[in-house]
């Protein structure tokens, strides 16, 4: 046997923001109170409502395979949830519901694309988008955007990276990492360069209902006309705190829906169907204390790391991330040693004084650390306190 892996796993890397965690929660079983703000998931617990329905579902033996698509039930429930909240109107058959946002992504690269097609992804991006087109056979073409655009990709930008081999572009807002939010005319004016090329558009909104004081938009919701090839990428695990139940769905074009569902139906099946029957409920069980509580948190972290030497920020609009870029400290010295870079940065902060935050590296921006307000706001007092006096050793 020449080689034992497959070409297409042999070039993924490891997700870095879970070997980030996983090294964080070894550190703090050995007993080192580590402030862990690498991880992406909400500290807060999942709605009683949906956790009941859950657990009704095991007690009544509701725990039988469902449809490969999901639930007929969960499946008018989101479209509904999407007529009124984002005044999309599709139909239960266009709706595929998989084992959380991640699956249903990767579900929708690899239907939609070829070996060698160019999926376009704005940086900074999400870690595993380049990865899942990687995986899919793709070529993610990468945008970078910077602190000039707040992070957001430009109309330009996206006229400019089109060619006749792209398939796709992923969009994310609100962005994970940056907080970023497209407004509404920005995102109208991506659709317009849009509606004149041929290709799909994924719009991953699972940050949707964490935004502060902005409104979250959905791009066909602006531009009708891209409709027929735009797949809305939602979830359960941020908006209610619904990491481990694995659910999140797709909204697409009928024809890709239908594929995706056999290629569901042959691959991983039909979703857990505990957590459908929890989905159903807590569509209607979000909770807006959750949001402002975040708010809160972000406020008190963009004040204090706007005060911080060498660290400059912008005020992130939603999501629960701060992406603050440290470049400026890059080539100082700290404790003898150069900082080369963000890798290093967190691996200090984190030995040294306990604060986990993960390279920006990881997303496409290698001059910033990304930063999870997902703890508690104690834990964050401390953690800043913490990140105030490393980066004050940098000299
Ligand atoms: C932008 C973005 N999309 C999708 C996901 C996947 O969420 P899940 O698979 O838990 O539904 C995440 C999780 O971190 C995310 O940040």
């Amino acid at each position: 046997m020449e080689q034992r892996l497959s070409h297409r796993v042999s070039q993924i890397a490891p997700s870095a923001t879970i070997s980030v965690d996983t090294k964080t929660k070894a550190m703090i079983r050995e007993g080192k109170d580590v402030v862990n703000m690498s991880v992406g998931e909400p500290d807060f617990n999942t709605p009683d409502a949906p956790s009941l329905a859950g657990i009704k579902a095991i007690t009544n033996g509701n725990t039988r395979y469902t449809p490969a698509a999901g639930t007929l039930e969960l499946r008018q429930a989101i479209a509904r949830k999407l007529m009124v909240e984002n005044g999309l109107s599709y139909q239960p058959e266009q709706i595929v519901v998989s084992a959380g946002a991640k699956h249903t992504l990767f579900n929708v690269l690899y239907t939609v694309c070829n070996p060698d097609d160019e999926v376009i992804v704005p940086a900074p991006y999400w870690t595993s988008y380049p990865e899942q087109v990687r995986l899919v056979g793709a070529v993610p073409v990468i945008v970078s955007s910077g602190e000039d655009t707040s992070y957001k990709l430009t109309p330009a930008q996206l006229e400019a990276a089109i060619t006749p081999r792209t398939k796709a572009i992923i969009l994310n807002s609100p962005n994970n990492p940056t907080g970023s939010v497209y407004s509404q005319s920005e995102l109208t004016a991506l659709g317009e360069v849009l509606a004149k090329h041929n290709i799909y558009i994924i719009t991953d909104e699972i940050y949707e209902r964490l935004v502060y004081g902005v409104r979250h938009f959905s791009l066909p919701q602006l531009v009708p006309s891209l409709m027929s090839r735009t797949c809305v990428v939602n979830g359960f695990s941020k908006a209610f705190a619904m990491t481990g139940w694995r659910l999140g769905y797709v909204a697409t074009p009928l024809d890709v829906a239908k594929a995706i569902t056999s290629m569901q139906s042959h691959s991983s099946g039909s979703p857990s169907t505990i957590s459908q029957v929890a989905g159903v409920v807590a569509l209607s069980s979000f909770q807006p204390e959750m949001v402002e509580e975040f708010r809160r948190r972000r406020d008190y972290l963009v004040e204090r790391l706007s005060k911080m030497p060498g660290v400059s920020i912008l005020v992130p609009e939603g999501a629960f991330y701060v992406f603050p870029n440290v470049s400026a400290l890059f080539g100082k010295t700290y404790e003898g040693r150069t900082l080369e870079n963000a890798a290093s940065f967190c691996e200090w902060m984190l030995e040294d004084e306990l604060v986990s935050a993960v390279p920006g590296d990881a997303f496409g921006a290698p001059a910033n650390i990304r930063m999870s307000y997902a703890t508690s706001y104690e834990d964050l007092v401390k953690a800043m306190d913490r990140m105030d006096r490393f980066v004050k050793r940098i000299k």
